[in-house]
Order: C-alpha cells, then sequence, then structure tokens
C-alpha cells in the first residue's frame, strides 16, 4: 500500500512504538487518528507531526462500547478508514502466583478483547483494499516462563490474525501481524530489561520497529517477527518445542529471581 494520503487509526499512539510509528507515518503523508487515554501525550505528538493540522487525537477513556461505537462514527460517509493499527498492549512481567486477578484481566482486556472489538466495530468502515494490522510479539510464538499471560494474550492476537485473514480473503482487506522483539520502550519494568541483559537478549529501538511496521504496510507482508534469533527460535518452538524447554529450563532460576522482584501482589 502506498501510504501518501491515508486514513489511519492508530491505537496506544502515546507509547513508545506508537509515538515512533506516528511519526513515520505522517512522514510518508497518512492522514492519522491518534488514539489513547493520555489527551496531553497525544496533543504534544500531534503537534510534533508533519502537516499536523491534518491529523486527529482521538482521547478515549476506558475503550468502552460507547468509545468504540464514537470511533465508528468518524468513519462514516466520505471519510473512510484504509488501515486499523491495533497497538495498544500491555503486559505484566511475573510469575503467574504473583500476578492478581485484576493484572490478568487487564492483559486480556487490553491485548486480544479490545483489538477484538475495534477491529469488529470498525471492519465495514474500510476503503477497498484496507489493511487491519495487529502488533503482536515474539512471546506470542514463544511461551516465556515470567510471561505466561502475556504471551497467552499475544498468542490470541496472531491467530486471530491469522483467522480473520483468512475469513476476509475474498473481500478484499488484509490482515497483518507483526511480532517485535524487545523494544527498548517504558513497556519493560527494570526487572524485564535487568533479565534481558543478563540472559543476553538483544533488543530494538521503537524507531527501528516502526520502521519495520512501515514495511509490511507497504509491502503487505502478512506475517513479520523481528530478531534473527527470535525468529529462529519461533521456528524450532514450532517443530521441536522440547528443545527450548529445555533451554529456558536452564534459565529458569536466573528467571524466577527477576520475576519476583514483583512479588507480593495479593490476588485481587
Ligand atoms: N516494548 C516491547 O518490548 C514490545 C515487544 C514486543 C511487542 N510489543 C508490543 O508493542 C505494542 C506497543 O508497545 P510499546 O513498547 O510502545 O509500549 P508502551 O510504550 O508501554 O505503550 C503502550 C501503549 O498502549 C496503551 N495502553 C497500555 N495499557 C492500556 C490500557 N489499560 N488501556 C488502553 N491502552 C493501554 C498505552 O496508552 P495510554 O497512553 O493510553 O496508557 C500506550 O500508548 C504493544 O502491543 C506491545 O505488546 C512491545
Amino acid at each position: 500500500m502506498n501510504l501518501q494520503n491515508k486514513n489511519i487509526l492508530l491505537t496506544g499512539a502515546s507509547g513508545g512504538i506508537g509515538q515512533a510509528l506516528a511519526l513515520a507515518l505522517a512522514e510518508k503523508g497518512a492522514r492519522l487518528w491518534l488514539v489513547g487515554r493520555d489527551a496531553v501525550a497525544l496533543n504534544t505528538l500531534c503537534a510534533r507531526l508533519p502537516h499536523s493540522e491534518h491529523h486527529s487525537v482521538v482521547v478515549v477513556n476506558h475503550y468502552s462500547d460507547e468509545d468504540i461505537e464514537d470511533l465508528t462514527r468518524l468513519f462514516w460517509g466520505n471519510t473512510r478508514l484504509d488501515v486499523l493499527i491495533n497497538n495498544a498492549g500491555t503486559n505484566r512481567f511475573a510469575l503467574l502466583e504473583e500476578q492478581s486477578f485484576s493484572d490478568i484481566r487487564e492483559q486480556i482486556r487490553v491485548n486480544v478483547e479490545l483489538p477484538l472489538l475495534l477491529t469488529r466495530g470498525l471492519c465495514h468502515q474500510f476503503n477497498a483494499g484496507g489493511i487491519i494490522l495487529n502488533i503482536g510479539s515474539i512471546l506470542g510464538e514463544i511461551g516465556h516462563p515470567g510471561y505466561s499471560i502475556y504471551s497467552a494474550t499475544k498468542a490470541a492476537l496472531h491467530r486471530f490474525s491469522e483467522a480473520l485473514g483468512r475469513e476476509l480473503s475474498l473481500s478484499g482487506l488484509s490482515v497483518l501481524y507483526v511480532a517485535p522483539r524487545a523494544t527498548r520502550t517504558r513497556f519493560n519494568t527494570e526487572a524485564a530489561n535487568a533479565l534481558n541483559a543478563s540472559l543476553g537478549n538483544g533488543s530494538d529501538t521503537a524507531e527501528y520497529v516502526a520502521q519495520k511496521i512501515i514495511l509490511s504496510l507497504e509491502k503487505e507482508h502478512k506475517r513479520q517477527r523481528l530478531g534473527f534469533v527470535e525468529k529462529l527460535f519461533v521456528k524450532i518452538n514450532a517443530l521441536l518445542p522440547s528443545i527450548v524447554d529445555r533451554a529456558l529450563s536452564k534459565k529458569m532460576s536466573v528467571i524466577d529471581r527477576y520475576a519476583r522482584q514483583h512479588a507480593g501482589r495479593s490476588v485481587k
């Protein structure tokens, strides 16, 4: 897709990857609807974008059903949507036994329920050739200790993307899925960063990830994973998961130590 003059709705626009992506998309000449909960951050971002007057800030409080209906109404009539980017996401790096019910619900709500409902709400609002792009994670394809809930939610988003892409194959709409590896944003806690450093895990800047996402949109790559070693691990995990079981089991005492830095949460 040529992104010039395309109408793009981006969730989680105030976050690390969201901001880098908004800048890169605006530089390509796209018209953006920057969606999120933080009005100040979104307005500051909008003011920094090339042709800031072409872009809109949409503040949503909870992504309630009403919020989603309001978003839907933005794309009736002459203004239709070309790309929906489901980028908002959250995680808790912690052992399952130390995650509260609300920690678990929040990850399911933001990483699964929200993109699925938004996609359902907006699916009739697209121009021909429209794209739904879901931002997943390498951890959606490699179940990783300390991230059991997050891995489960991103796996769900991955399968949703695959199934919906196939369901829409005759409609002219495409569904793309991009899975970043660790990215240097506020998303990762100090404990998560320390674990990555200790295990020698690679990480990317948000700007690099944004460029890869743009490439996926332009080339309409159905699936893209970032990181050479991570891609290899995903393939080994799919074919011979016991090899990855053993590799992660050897690292478990280190993972356990960092993950317990979140210790002390009650169940609710
Ligand atoms: N950073 C990484 O290591 C990494 C790796 C792989 C995949 N990813 C994925 O990349 C995407 C962007 O991550 P990021 O690194 O840019 O993270 P980030 O800087 O923490 O930004 C996350 C965004 O999601 C929104 N969000 C968080 N919790 C929310 C909630 N409860 N309700 C509604 N919105 C919420 C935030 O919006 P508000 O401003 O409204 O809070 C924020 O704009 C996520 O889907 C994440 O899973 C990240």
